[in-house]
């Protein structure tokens, strides 16, 4: 059985189509990429299956139970968190007071969310910052927070809005590890990345959006060399140089 299924899952904004007619499953222990042009409606779906935006037409099941309707705090407690490609943390609260926030999801006792905001804290290697503001943090450290806020509400599956956009290849090396290692803790993961090489690495599966459908899906192997997301995305400059 799905972990996460959603059927003819829709999104107009005005005249625009962003998301149509999209069918997207995720299985029990999956880590699925979710590619595609900017625009494509990635993050649309993001906001769909999280509860942050309401479907026009659609089904979308977690663990078998419809979770349409659902306020995002509601989906969140059912164990699918998310992250914000716009990174928004509490920009005065320290790093572990906006973990601690998350934590309340799971453990509404107050010492058994501090505890384990501590714990993911250290996961995502902020314990020498957890006492600092988040609006002093650098962009490398916002993303780590912003994962660890989603992490903390202790999710089954965890939706990644492109955590590595905007970092350096050090740090992007520190968050693929981070990632690996929270799949590896039984975390199921749909991922939306735009560097190739890393959810080339990362995904079992690969899933390409283009004006809200799916064009293409496959292994990272079958979608490097397929034809149609070639020509939408990855561009033929891709091709030859992962050749060469
Ligand atoms: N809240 C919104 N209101 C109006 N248009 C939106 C809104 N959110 C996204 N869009 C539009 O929907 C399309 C898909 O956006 P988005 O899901 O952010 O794409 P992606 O994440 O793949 O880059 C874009 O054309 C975007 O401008
Ligand atoms: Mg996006």
């Amino acid at each position: 059985m799905s972990l996460l299924v959603a059927r003819g899952l829709s999104k107009r904004f005005g005249g625009l189509h962003a998301v149509a007619g999209l069918d997207l499953a995720v299985a029990p222990g999956e880590m699925l990429g979710l590619i595609g042009p900017n625009g494509a409606g990635k993050t649309t779906v993001f906001n769909l299956l999280s509860g942050f935006l309401t479907a026009d037409a659609g089904d979308v099941r977690f663990n078998g139970r419809s979770i349409v309707g659902l306020a995002p705090h509601a989906i969140c407690r059912l164990g699918l968190a998310r992250t914000f490609q716009i990174v928004r943390p509490f920009p005065r609260m320290t790093v572990l007071e906006n973990v601690r926030v998350g934590a309340l999801a799971r453990h509404p006792r107050a010492p058994e969310a501090l505890a384990q905001a501590r714990d993911v804290v250290a996961r995502v290697g902020l314990t020498a910052r957890e006492r600092v503001a988040a609006s002093a943090l650098t962009l490398a450290e916002r993303k780590r927070l912003e994962l660890a806020r989603a992490l903390a509400t202790g999710p089954s599956l965890l939706l990644l809005d492109e955590v590595m956009a905007g970092l350096n290849p050090t740090e992007i090396e520190t968050i693929i590890q981070l990632i690996r290692g929270i799949h590896e803790s039984g975390v199921s993961i749909l991922l939306i990345e735009h560097n190739m090489r890393a959810v080339m690495a990362l995904s079992h599966r690969i899933v390409v959006l283009s004006f809200g459908e799916r064009i293409a899906e496959g292994t990272p192997a079958e979608i490097a060399s397929h034809p149609k997301v070639v020509e939408a995305y990855l561009g033929e400059e891709y091709v030859r140089a992962a050749q060469a």
